[in-house]
């Protein structure tokens, strides 16, 4: 701490860290590090490194050994008895762990460029028990928590532990005047006279009911208000951050002049409700911040497989208050704040009266609307707000979609797809690329055959091509026979978070494809010339989950197209008069 922020509250465990080495060291370091091994951080491993290096994390000095990370877990205390409640290690692969000495080893932390940002000096690897620490830290071992689901499925399964020196921190190119360290945010409240601050945590839009919010809050504490957005990694689904911060910037008119600060955060969310709470305090005291907005449900992970709550909607605020005096912040608690329809203003729900009308719009609803194209009002959010999310997510009849083929060879996928084409084209607007089968194999696939393995490097293949296809805004066509139901699954989930995903399996059954064999192919499959062949001598496995089911029996091609037109004409991706521009 420099002596001109020394008034402003101390940062948790006394000092603000700051890991990255002098200059002279740095060089020192970088000349070392030839033969060390390397270590290509994952994107979460990225935030979490960075927040460790700025100081964010103080008092961490470096990922953590495992004596402070059973504390963590079981006690929400370091060795040094300081209150932390969140793990932060460095999770690597077995092979990788055992290549390492502990207490001599020194790891080069890389970039995804393999540029090198930090050493790890190795103190201590172990293979930790990842089922007790979803239990310890999220209260769960489900998959539907996005916390706990890194813990088991997603984190290498061992961990390495020591202490950091940073040679740089990590890049970024956007937003650069919004990405300040824990020090100059600091020092800007220092330089502006802002000793109260209250922080406003938040990872989606922000609209009425949360202008409001901390409007309330700040008046009520008599402090100034930080909004410090997450920008590094949230939960799975969120409206991305570009979009996000656009709003941000665009609300702060809205708020008293001098009196409101943007500033993001490159934090990697665990959903960890109550814990992840003390969390995010910890992390803004040691920006400075005095004040901290606890609101229902804070960093909530939704709901568990039986549909309740992973936790209850105020728990947060209950093990904040528990643990206030020792995280030196103050809490500032919210209900959900509701819309008064008669009285044209935002309350706490604690507040409304019985019988009182009360109106809001759940994310869900809201994403229904910009879909749809539906009116968005006024008491919901501002017009500037809504014209900037509907930039980013336009009308479905005006987002890329994939339809996606399924069906035996023979089936009458490629006439479909290709009349379908003709259709698209004849009406105009969205650009569409056809994938059928024959034609990847020939200029993607090449070198593979029909094997389980290749049929499926071939269908990911495909898939990440629609998924780009369609995440701009295009129609891409595929045409595969995707025998393999999980392939085709992984292949929708790709998919759907930037656009429409339609299954349609060509139901044709064999014995008709056989019967045509208009490429002589099922003649070669049974006197065995050709081997794999999909419905004679390999599986084909249908699709329970397909939008459109079609039997060329009963239905010509055209008729076929009309079909998922019709369909697509339903769901809302063809505007009206069938025009999808
Ligand atoms: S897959 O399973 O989705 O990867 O198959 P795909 O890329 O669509 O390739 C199928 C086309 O390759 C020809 N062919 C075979 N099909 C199935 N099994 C075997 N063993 C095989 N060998 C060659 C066949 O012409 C397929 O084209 P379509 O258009 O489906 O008839």
């Amino acid at each position: 701490m420099t002596a001109s922020t020394s008034h402003l509250i101390a940062p948790h465990g006394g000092n603000l860290i700051n890991l990255i080495a002098e200059s002279e060291r740095s060089a020192e370091l970088k000349a070392q590090s030839r033969e060390w091994p390397s270590w290509d951080l994952t994107a979460r491993q990225l935030c979490d490194l960075e927040l460790l290096l700025s100081g964010g994390f103080s008092p961490l000095q470096g990922f953590m050994t495992r004596a402070d990370y059973e504390g963590v877990c079981h006690n929400m205390r370091l060795t040094s008895g300081v209150l932390w409640p969140m793990p932060i290690t460095l999770d690597v692969k077995e092979e990788f762990a055992k290549s390492l000495t502990p207490g001599s080893s020194k790891i080069a932390l890389r970039d995804p460029e393999g540029v090198m940002l930090a050493v790890l000096h190795v103190e201590e690897v172990w293979q930790p028990d990842h089922k007790a620490e979803a239990d310890a830290v999220f209260k769960t071992t489900s998959k539907l928590h996005p916390g706990a689901d890194y813990v088991l499925n997603k984190s290498n399964p061992w961990y390495v532990g020591g202490r950091l020196e940073g040679l740089q921190m990590p890049s970024h190119y956007d937003f650069r005047s919004l990405r300040q360290t824990p020090a100059e945010v600091r020092s800007e409240f220092s330089h502006m006279g802002w000793r109260r601050v209250v922080a406003f945590q938040t990872r989606n839009p922000m609209h009425r009911a949360h202008v409001e919010l901390t409007f309330r809050a700040a008046k009520q504490v008599e402090a100034n208000l930080l909004i410090q957005p997450v920008v590094g990694m949230t939960k799975p689904g969120d409206v991305d951050y570009f979009t996000r911060v656009r709003c941000y910037q665009l609300l702060l008119s809205k708020f008293p002049a001098g009196t409101v600060k943007l500033s993001l955060l490159p934090l990697a969310m665990r959903m960890g409700g109550p814990r992840e709470a003390i969390w995010h305090a910890l992390i803004r005291k040691n920006h400075g911040v005095t004040h901290f907005i606890v609101g229902r449900d804070h960093a909530g992970p939704g709901n568990d497989e039986t549909g309740k709550p992973f936790y209850g909607p105020y728990e947060a605020q209950e093990l904040f208050k528990k643990n206030e005096a020792e995280i030196g912040v103050t809490m500032v608690p919210f209900n959900m704040m509701v819309y008064l329809e008669d009285q044209d203003q935002y309350v706490p729900d604690n507040e409304v009266k019985n019988g009182a009308r009360v109106l809001n719009i759940s994310g869900t609803e809201l994403r229904a609307r910009l879909n749809t194209g539906r009116d968005i009002p006024g008491w919901f959010t501002y017009p500037e707000v809504v014209q900037e999310l509907r930039r980013s997510f336009p009308p479905r009849h005006k987002q890329g979609l994939t339809i996606f083929f399924t069906g035996l060879s023979g089936s009458g996928k490629s006439t479909i797809a290709n009349v379908l084409m003709t259709k698209f084209l004849e009406t105009g607007g969205r650009p569409v690329t056809i994938l059928d089968g024959d034609l990847v194999r020939k200029h993607l696939s090449s070198e593979l055959g029909f094997s389980k393995e290749h049929r499926d490097i071939n269908i990911r293949r495909i898939g990440y091509v629609a998924s780009e296809i369609t995440k701009n805004g295009g129609i891409a066509i595929c045409a595969p026979i995707a025998p393999y139901d999980s392939v085709r699954k992984q292949v929708r989930s790709m998919i759907e978070p930037v656009g429409g995903f339609i299954l349609v399996h060509v139901a044709t059954p064999v014995e008709t494809c056989e019967e045509r064999d208009r490429k002589g192919l099922y003649a070669k499959a049974r006197a065995g010339i050709i081997k794999e062949f999909t419905g004679i001598s390999d599986p084909y496995e249908e699709p329970k989950d397909a939008e459109v089911v079609i039997n060329t029996a009963d239905l010509s091609p055209e008729e076929a197209a009309q079909e998922i037109i019709l369909h697509l004409e339903r769901e809302g991706f063809i505007g009206v008069n069938g025009n999808h521009s």
